[in-house]
């Protein structure tokens, strides 16, 4: 088999087979297949998609490339979530410990950032200390003994979706449908979740920039996790702007601290309760909706939560007093305030533009080994509906950086009356 017949094959439209899938996966996880052709080979499936075989095929593909975890020996459904990928999206790391407040065991692994979007490996690695390459054994055990681990992918878990997860990064082959829906369902079914709820974002800061296409990415992975025979809900949420306040690594991580104490914005303490809520409910523990969400309120609200991202810090070798001193996690040398260059209700904040703008910060990477600087980001002061005058500050943009060309204001739409309030949750899929 050559890749380049591969190539030209999906360059056509044609449905590739499993063992071509296969063969180009092992080729390129070996180092026998070079970044060159992959990249090309993805760009044709960008264009020209892929059929829902070919979706469940480079799903396992990526599941074999690597170890799987088996938690069976662990009681209770373990259930997992993840993401399609946000701006200021920190959902991830409020729901952990929310839902195993819960006594639900959370098996969670995650990716770090890809184009725009942020990821939560990255904002985790912003608390000095915290180990997010854990050993299977270690991430058992830490899901066995405290019900919860968060691991990021190693050689050992989906190396598959590694290595093309950073290349689809720096490559415009990030935004298609097979490629997430393959990219994600790989790594819930490798980390052995037998429950999964996924958050489908969509609008300007997500790569579902309509319903229309969000919902197709939903059902094609729901369709995915219930062919392996595990619980798949996904619960469509607005991304129309950035979520909550903050947007970078320690900063979102002071965010979730907030969030986690009962004083977090509106938009993500709403939709991390919703998540976790589905969480719950797809765990079997759970059934209605309305009193689980009350009952997460509670575990707020009782401090219990705060003490369990305390605790989950503190097990995968963090330093978790900056659950008490959030001033302990790292800071930038320069805070630059954005002024509004126009009076009226905030109308639009295009998320995209204001992710691209913490990258260029330093907050993600523009090639795919760059380092990332964790103090760097950006701080939303106003969000859509808020009222400005001129000069007014809107943002304020972090950075070590000492010279930085950077568009934020180009992110903003005003209107002179008040925009209608956003929905926050568009619509659930199982
Ligand atoms: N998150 C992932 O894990 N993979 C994608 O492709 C997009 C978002």
């Amino acid at each position: 088999m050559r890749v380049v017949d591969i190539i030209n094959k999906k360059k056509k439209g044609e449905a590739l087979t499993k063992e071509e899938i296969e063969f180009f996966v092992q080729g390129y996880v070996k180092g026998e297949i070079p970044d060159y052709q992959i990249a090309a080979l993805y760009m044709a499936i960008y264009f020209q998609g892929m059929n829902d075989e070919e979706i469940a095929d480079l799903t396992m593909a990526y599941v074999n490339s690597g170890e799987t975890i088996d938690l069976s020996g662990i009681a209770g459904v373990k259930v997992d979530k993840h993401s399609t990928g946000g701006v200021g999206d920190k959902i991830s790391l409020i729901v952990i410990p929310l839902v195993a407040s819960l006594g639900i065991p959370v098996a969670k692994m995650s990716g770090r950032g890809l184009g725009h979007t942020g990821g939560t490996i990255d904002k985790l690695e912003a608390i000095q200390g915290f180990r997010t390459a854990l050993s299977t054994g270690e991430f058992i055990a830490n899901v066995n003994n405290h019900g919860m681990a968060v691991v990021g992918q190693t050689a050992n878990l989906t190396p598959a979706d590694k290595l093309t997860y950073a290349l689809r990064d720096v490559t415009g082959t990030v935004d298609s449908i097979p490629l997430i829906a393959g990219s994600i369902m790989s790594k819930k079914i490798a980390s052995g979740a037998d429950a999964i709820v996924l958050d489908v974002k969509v609008g300007s800061g997500a790569f579902m920039k309509s319903l229309p296409e969000a919902k197709k990415l939903a059902e094609c992975m729901v369709q995915i996790g219930k062919s392996l025979k595990r619980r798949t809900i996904a619960i469509i949420t607005d991304m129309n702007q950035p979520l909550g306040h903050e947007v970078g690594n320690a900063n979102e991580i002071k965010e979730v601290i907030d969030v986690l104490k009962g004083r977090g914005a509106a938009d993500e303490t709403r939709i991390a309760l919703t998540i976790a809520s589905y969480m719950a409910i797809a765990s079997g523990n759970y059934h209605d909706f309305q009193s689980t969400y009350a009952e997460l309120q509670q575990v707020i609200a009782s401090g219990k939560a705060i003490e369990k991202l305390k605790e989950l810090i503190s097990i995968q070798g963090g330093n978790s007093q900056i659950v008490h001193e959030p001033a302990q996690l790292p800071q930038a040398k320069h805070h630059i305030e954005v002024l509004a260059n126009h009076a009226g209700y905030i109308s639009s904040i295009d998320a995209e533009q204001i992710g691209l703008v913490a990258m260029l910060l330093g907050a993600g990477r523009k090639k795919k080994d760059d380092p990332i600087d964790y103090a760097a980001g950006v701080t939303l002061l106003k969000k859509v509906g808020d009222y400005v005058d001129l000069d007014e500050p809107l943002c304020i943009l972090h950075t070590n950086l000492e010279y930085v060309e950077a568009d934020v204001l180009k992110a903003y739409g005003f209107q002179e009356s008040k925009p209608d309030p956003i929905e926050y949750i568009h619509e659930v899929v199982k």
